[in-house]
């Protein structure tokens, strides 16, 4: 089995004009050079889920066709995901939140992290997802990267991929600390499960 993790990175807002693209370019940066994962991108706009439309959840019944079965079948190539996502109203956007209720094996756990952006470096939003990551059975890790304040409003008209402070780096480090510690527990026992 290959030693390298290969993580889905989920961009969780599709809105027109997202700020997402800006972090996800920064985040590609930062870790282009890194060893021990394989990243792919897992944009939510390219998949244009509807809201949830399945005679039974997931959970209950794998979904095994259509854009449900299609949807599990992708996220079940990966050993974890990092979920790139801002705070709307306080929580996860409403296409994340959908994205996740389409599925369950595909989640089923996995480690998660996450990259949190915005005003308030969507903090909540992050508490929220790691609390629905919970009902897949999914690894919610602690290290995660929260671009807030005026880490956030120093680039929000620059949009510059290198615009954020390498104060950041840490935190990245420490995410991918702990992906790479639960990624290698999960993986293999998965594997047997
Ligand atoms: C519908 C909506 C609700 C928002 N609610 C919050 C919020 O609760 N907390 C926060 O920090 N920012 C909030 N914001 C600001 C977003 O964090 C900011 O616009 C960010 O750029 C959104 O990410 P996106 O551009 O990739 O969609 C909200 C933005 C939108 C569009």
């Amino acid at each position: 089995m290959s030693d390298t993790l290969k993580i889905g990175l989920i961009v969780g807002a599709t809105r027109q004009g997202r700020f997402a693209d800006v972090v996800l370019k920064w985040f590609q940066n930062k870790t282009a050079d890194r060893s021990g994962f394989d990243f792919d991108v897992i944009d939510l706009r390219d998949y244009d889920l509807p809201h949830f439309d399945e005679e039974m959840a997931p959970a209950y019944s794998e979904p095994s066709s259509g854009t449900a079965g299609r949807w599990n079948d992708l996220l079940k190539e990966y050993d974890g995901f990092i979920v790139l996502t801002p705070e709307y109203n306080h929580s996860i956007p409403g296409v994340l939140k959908n994205a996740f209720d389409y599925a369950f094996t595909g989640w089923r756990r996995k480690p998660l992290g996450i990259v949190g952006y915005g005003p308030s470096g969507a903090m909540r939003a992050a508490e929220h997802l790691r609390v629905i990551a919970i009902n897949f059975g999914m690894v919610p890790v602690r290290g995660a990267v929260h671009i807030a304040g005026a880490d956030f409003f120093a680039n929000m008209t620059d949009r510059d991929a290198d615009g954020f402070p390498e104060h950041l780096d840490p935190t990245i480090d420490e995410l991918l600390g702990d992906m790479e510690f639960w990624g290698n527990l999960t993986k293999p026992a998965l594997a047997n499960a």
